[in-house]
């Protein structure tokens, strides 16, 4: 038996917002992140129509990117206190899988985090609360997904929590709010989004109900990220139900290991001054990742799925593989997305020499390694790598080498 699960409701379109003057209920905590959805106005449109709809709000603000267990036990505190019985998530992938997060430990305050780590093993929520995600971004489709990428900071490692308890009852997809991305913000969360279609189509877990957002979702984006990235707002919208399409594909087929290797890279280096953000790693790895998958038959029929949906040409598997990898590193130069992690700068953009330098890279490569097998995106991936091809796949993610095994 297999399980497809979604929001039951997913309002979208301009103006979709609106949708909050219908909630019933008695107390929402809205969360939200640094300030972007304050500064643009629609942290208040938010507040103002949850209180048309006759519901007392409070503000849980701050939320960092990348947010780590402390903020999460910190907003579960604020809940524990205030009693809502909406949550209400804006913003971006942050805000929202920090709410999620809170919510499983509101609803169950003794539950350890290593106990919400447990793939598909989080007790029965909405015995307190329902929730609602606003995404402002246009990649992580967290508003329809049952995964939230807590960090452990103490540990330097992103933990996924991944249960269908956690996929929101209601998902607000208004591309309003996308507008006010910045282009690098466009760049890196669209080529999350383009990741996410493609691992959920080669996963080991797809089927007829996941194959077919992943492909349209893929279209789409071909069609408009490049453009959306250079200011044309219609793409930008278009784009954002591309990313949301990809999101219901992913949550229920799954990722694969170019998600894996993201996670232990985000933060790893954070003291040589940054992290490689999200969808920049996934957008270097996922060439190289195409490539290592391609040698199982079955994923590389799939991928010469996706290049011809992509109308790339070729005529044999193996060119059809080359130009579905030719065109992704295309798109990253196009996106300013360096291919690899020695070039990959402070500021994310291409540089010569990045962040990260070669011999701390090489030192901490073992243990990378070895998380990234650990990650619980690995387990769907159309092959399984031990320690030492993990290693290779690392390196030529490092120094942007041909992979060839
Ligand atoms: N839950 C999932 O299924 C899933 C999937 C992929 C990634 N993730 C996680 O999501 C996080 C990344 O989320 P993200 O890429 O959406 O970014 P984010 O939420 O971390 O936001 C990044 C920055 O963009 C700003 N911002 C957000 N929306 C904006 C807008 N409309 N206009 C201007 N500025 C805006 C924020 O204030 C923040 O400073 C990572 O932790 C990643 O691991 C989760
Ligand atoms: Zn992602």
């Amino acid at each position: 038996m297999a399980r497809f699960t979604l929001p039951r409701d997913v309002y979208h379109g301009k103006g979709a917002l609106e949708a909050l003057k219908t909630f019933q209920g008695k107390k929402a905590i809205v969360c939200v992140g640094g300030g972007s959805m304050k500064k643009f106005g629609f942290l208040d449109k938010v507040v103002s129509y949850l209180e048309e709809a006759g519901l007392e709000v409070k503000v849980f603000e701050g939320i960092e990117p990348d947010p780590s267990v402390t903020t999460v036990m910190k907003g579960a505190a604020v809940m524990a206190e205030y009693q809502p019985d909406w949550i209400v998530a804006i913003g971006g992938g942050s805000p929202i899988d920090a709410a999620k997060a809170m919510w499983i430990k509101y609803e169950y305050p003794e539950i350890t985090f290593e106990e919400m780590c447990k793939v598909f093993g989080i007790p029965t929520l909405r015995q307190k609360a329902r929730f609602c995600a606003i995404s402002s971004t246009s990649g992580t489709a967290t508003e329809v997904t049952a995964f939230s990428v807590i960090t452990d900071y103490d540990k330097g490692i992103k933990y996924p929590l991944a249960d269908f308890e956690i996929t929101p009852d209601v998902a607000i997809v208004d591309p309003e709010l996308a507008e006010t991305m910045p282009p690098k913000l466009v760049a890196h969360t669209g080529m999350d989004a383009m990741t996410h279609a493609i691992e959920a189509y080669v996963s080991t877990a797809n089927c007829d109900y996941t194959d077919p957002l992943a492909l349209h979702a893929i279209q789409m984006i071909q069609r408009d990220l490049v453009g959306s990235y250079q200011g044309d707002m219609e793409k930008r919208d278009s784009m954002h139900n591309a990313q949301c399409l990809a999101g219901m594909s992913f949550s229920n087929a799954l990722l694969g290991i170019v998600h894996s290797m993201a996670h232990k890279t985000g933060a790893i280096f954070a003291d040589y001054g940054a992290h490689i953000i999200h969808g920049a790693a996934n957008a270097m790895y996922l060439p190289k990742v195409i490539a290592y998958n391609a040698k199982d038959e079955t994923a590389k029929a799939r991928y010469g799925v996706i290049a011809d949906y992509m109308k790339l040409g070729g005529d044999t598997l193996d060119e059809k593989v080359a130009l579905l990898i030719a065109y992704l590193r295309k798109m990253n130069d196009d996106l300013n997305i360096p291919q690899s992690i020695k070039n990959y700068g402070a500021d994310s953009y291409p540089t010569e020499q990045g962040f990260v330098p070669e011999e701390v890279f090489l030192e901490r490569l073992p243990e990378i390694a070895k998380n990234a097998i650990l990650d619980a995106c690995t387990g769907s991936n159309p092959r399984q790598p031990n320690q030492e091809e993990m290693e290779k796949l690392f390196k030529c993610c490092y120094y942007d080498l041909e992979v060839d095994f």
